[in-house]
C-alpha cells in the first residue's frame, strides 16, 4: 500500500523520483547563492504562534475572497512557467484540481498548455499572468486571447525585466527548447512514467508563444525569441499602458518595497503580490514574509495584499494572513504534487495545506480565517526591523 501523503515534503520526495532531474532542478533552485530562496522558507520558521484554549471551535471557516472571487481558502496556484514539463498537460491538470478545490489558478505566459487549451479543459475562469515582452503586437494579442478565454484577472509580473541566473539551469542545458546534456539524456531515459505520458500529449512547447509571436512558427525559432524578449524598459508608464490595454482586474506581482507598493496603488492595482519570485530573481533580497509587515503598514486597507515565496504549509499561510496578507499563492508546493501524482497530487497539496491551515487556526483559538490578525503571532521585534535605523 502506498504511504499516505501527510505533508508537502512527501510529495516533494515522490516528485524528485518521478521527474527528470533538469526539470526538478529548474523548480528547486534559486538565483546565484540561493540565499533568498533559503530565507523564504526559514524565515517562516522564526514566527511563533500563540496557543489559545477553551474557545468553541465547532464551526470553522477557511473561506474568503481574493479580488472579489470566492475561494475555499485564500491560497491560489501561482503562475509557474513550463508546468507542462513537470507532468504531461500539467497546466490543464493543475487548473482542474484548483477548480474542483475552489481556489484560483493562474496560467503563466511561459506555460506549455496554451490559454485556449486550459480554457477548453476547465469550466471556471482562471487568471492569466503576463510577462512584458518587447514585442507589443504579441502583448496586445496575448491580452486579447486572455480576455476572449474569459480570464477574470491579469497578474502582471514586474520583477523579471532581466533574468536572474540559476546555475543548474545553465549546467543542465535547460532552455527553450531544452538542450539536455548527455548526463541529462541518460537521466531522462530512466523516467519512464513521465516519458510515456509526455509522448501521449501534443502540449510539449510554449503554447502561448509558438504560432502567435512574429517569426516563431516552431520550437527552433523560440529560443532566440525568448532570450531577447523580456522588456528591460518596463516602467510605471508602461504598467499604466498595459492596465488600459487589459481593462480588467489587475494584480501586480513582485512588490517587495513600501515605495513600490504605493506606486502600485497609484496605478490602481486591485491587488499586489509581495513576492521575490520564490528566490529566483534578486539573490540577497529579504524573504517576502519579512517584507510583508512594512508593506501592510504602508498600503494595508487600500488594496489587497497577497503574498507568495516560501509557503510550504498551512501554518505558513496562517502566518502570512496574520501579518496582514489577504491572500497567498503556492508555487513549488503544487508543482511537487503535480510532478509526483498529476492532478491528484495537486489536490493532495491543497488538501494538506487546507488541513494544516484549519487545524492551526483552531489551535490559535480562531474559527474564521477572516478574523486572524497579528494577535495570534509571537514574534521577536527584530523580525520587523530589517532596515535598521541608518
Ligand atoms: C519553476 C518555477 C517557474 C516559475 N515561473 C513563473 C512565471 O512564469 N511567471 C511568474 O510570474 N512567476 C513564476 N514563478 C514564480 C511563482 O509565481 C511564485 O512567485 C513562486 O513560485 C513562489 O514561491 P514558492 O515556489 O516558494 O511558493 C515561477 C516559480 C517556479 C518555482
Amino acid at each position: 500500500m502506498a504511504t499516505p501523503i501527510t505533508e508537502i515534503a512527501d510529495l516533494k520526495r515522490l516528485y524528485k523520483r518521478r521527474v527528470p532531474k533538469m526539470f526538478y532542478d529548474y523548480c528547486e533552485s534559486g538565483s546565484w547563492t540561493e540565499q533568498t530562496f533559503r530565507d523564504n522558507t526559514s524565515d517562516f520558521d522564526l514566527i511563533r504562534l500563540r496557543q489559545r484554549v477553551a474557545v468553541d471551535m465547532a464551526n470553522r471557516s477557511t473561506a474568503g475572497q481574493m479580488i472579489g472571487e470566492d475561494v475555499a481558502m485564500p491560497v491560489a496556484l501561482a503562475p509557474v512557467g513550463m508546468t507542462g514539463m513537470q507532468h504531461a498537460d500539467g497546466e490543464i491538470l493543475a487548473a482542474q484540481a484548483a477548480e474542483e478545490f475552489g481556489v484560483p489558478f493562474c496560467l503563466s505566459t511561459m506555460s506549455i498548455c496554451s490559454i485556449e487549451a486550459v480554457a477548453a479543459a476547465t469550466t471556471k475562469p482562471f487568471w492569466f499572468q503576463l510577462y512584458v515582452m518587447k514585442d507589443y503586437d504579441f502583448l496586445e494579442n496575448v491580452i486579447e486571447r486572455a480576455r476572449k478565454a474569459g480570464c477574470t484577472a491579469m497578474i502582471l509580473t514586474l520583477d523579471l525585466q532581466i533574468l536572474g541566473q540559476r546555475h543548474k539551469d545553465i549546467k543542465n542545458g535547460l532552455s527553450a527548447p531544452p538542450k539536455p546534456t548527455l548526463k541529462n539524456i541518460v537521466n531522462l531515459s530512466t523516467k519512464v512514467g513521465w516519458g510515456l505520458e509526455m509522448l501521449q500529449t501534443k502540449h510539449r512547447s510554449f503554447g502561448n508563444i509558438i504560432g502567435h509571436a512574429k517569426g516563431v512558427g516552431d520550437v527552433s525559432s523560440l529560443s532566440s525569441w525568448t532570450a531577447e524578449q523580456f522588456d528591460p524598459r518596463l516602467d510605471w508608464a508602461k504598467v499604466k499602458k498595459i492596465r488600459d490595454m487589459w481593462g480588467g482586474k489587475l494584480i501586480l506581482k513582485g512588490i517587495m518595497d513600501p515605495d513600490d507598493a504605493r506606486a502600485a496603488l497609484d496605478v490602481g492595482a486591485d491587488a499586489i503580490i509581495v513576492s521575490n519570485h520564490g528566490g529566483r530573481q534578486l539573490d540577497g533580497a529579504i524573504s517576502s514574509i519579512r517584507a510583508l509587515p512594512e508593506i501592510v503598514n504602508a498600503v494595508g486597507g487600500q488594496t489587497e495584499i497577497h503574498l507568495d515565496s516560501g509557503i510550504r504549509s498551512g501554518q505558513d499561510v496562517l502566518k502570512a494572513l496574520a501579518m496582514g496578507a489577504t491572500g497567498t499563492y503556492i508555487g513549488r508546493a503544487f508543482v511537487y504534487g503535480l510532478g509526483a501524482k498529476g492532478k491528484q497530487g495537486v489536490t493532495d497539496a491543497l488538501t494538506v495545506i487546507h488541513k494544516e491551515l484549519d487545524t492551526t487556526m483552531a489551535l490559535c483559538g480562531r474559527n474564521d480565517v477572516k478574523d486572524v490578525n497579528r494577535d495570534i503571532l509571537l514574534t521577536d521585534d527584530a523580525f520587523y526591523r530589517y532596515r535598521g535605523n541608518w
